[in-house]
């Protein structure tokens, strides 16, 4: 996949790895990135457009469906975390409202433009996928039930000429988890990277030095090769 004259709109595009998703599509050449923000933005580039975009909001959804004429790709970014008892629906819902259903209901809305360009969705998840944090655990099964969403809009996206990626981030420095003393990776350096898996044609994109630990065993691992015998079932 290249970059150059694309059009690219990334949700939570305000700050954090969002915002540093905008800028590297633009240095990459995009001809036009929508930025999906709750709050209102202004770039310097005028190559992007601001959209009003809470993923929770039908009805902004549908307006930013009718404002993008074209879309190469989607980039699902936008995301809560929080440290909840295992035992509070309430923050379960709230979870999975942002981070499962919003980047459902954005990809129902865009998908039409998507299958026009024979795009691509990509969804930023979290190594939390695949792992749960035991801290997190209404964050940890929002970002497991968007991977298997992932995994079936691979599949059944395939024969419409849509692919589908997975990003499996380790910790990155931004507000989400500030108040961690742990090692993190740039904003910037996470957007890089997962240009450049996309570039490579990676499903799971790997894009930090914690994460990348996992991807070898990942791509040539029995869970890898069970999904795709199970992509062998859509007709
Ligand atoms: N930071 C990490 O360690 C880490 C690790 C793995 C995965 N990730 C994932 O990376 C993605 C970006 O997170 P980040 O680290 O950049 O966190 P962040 O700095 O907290 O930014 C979160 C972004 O999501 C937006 N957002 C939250 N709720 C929204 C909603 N209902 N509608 C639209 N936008 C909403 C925020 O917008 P406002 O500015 O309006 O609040 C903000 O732009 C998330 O999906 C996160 O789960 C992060």
């Amino acid at each position: 996949m290249t970059f150059a004259d694309k059009t690219i709109l990334v949700t939570g595009a305000g700050r954090g790895l969002g915002k540093a998703l905008v800028d590297e599509a633009l240095s990459r050449g995009a001809k036009r990135v929508y930025a999906g923000t709750r709050q209102p933005l202004t770039h310097p580039d005028e190559r992007v457009t601001p959209l009003t975009l809470d993923v929770t909001d039908a009805v902004q959804i549908a307006a930013a469906a009718e404002t993008v004429g074209s879309l190469d790709i989607l980039i699902n970014n936008a995301g809560i975390y929080g440290y909840e008892e295992v035992a509070d629906r309430a923050a379960l819902e709230r979870q999975l409202d942002v981070n499962l259903f919003g980047p459902y209901a954005v990809i129902q809305a865009l998908l039409p433009r998507l299958v026009e360009s024979q795009g691509a969705i990509v969804n930023v998840l979290s190594l939390a996928a695949v792992a749960a944090l035991p801290i997190s655990p209404a964050y940890s099964i929002s970002k497991a039930a968007a991977f298997s969403l992932t995994q079936s809009l691979r599949a059944t996206l395939a024969g419409h000429g849509v692919d589908v990626h997975a990003v499996l981030p380790g910790p990155v420095d931004t507000d989400m988890v500030r108040d961690l003393d742990i090692p993190k990776t740039s904003p910037q350096s996470v957007a890089r990277a997962i240009f450049d898996g996309l570039a490579k044609g990676e499903e799971e994109i790997f894009p930090d030095p914690f994460s990348q630990s996992l991807a070898d065993s990942w791509n040539t691992g029995a869970v890898k090769a069970l999904e795709r015998q199970n992509a062998g079932l859509v007709p």
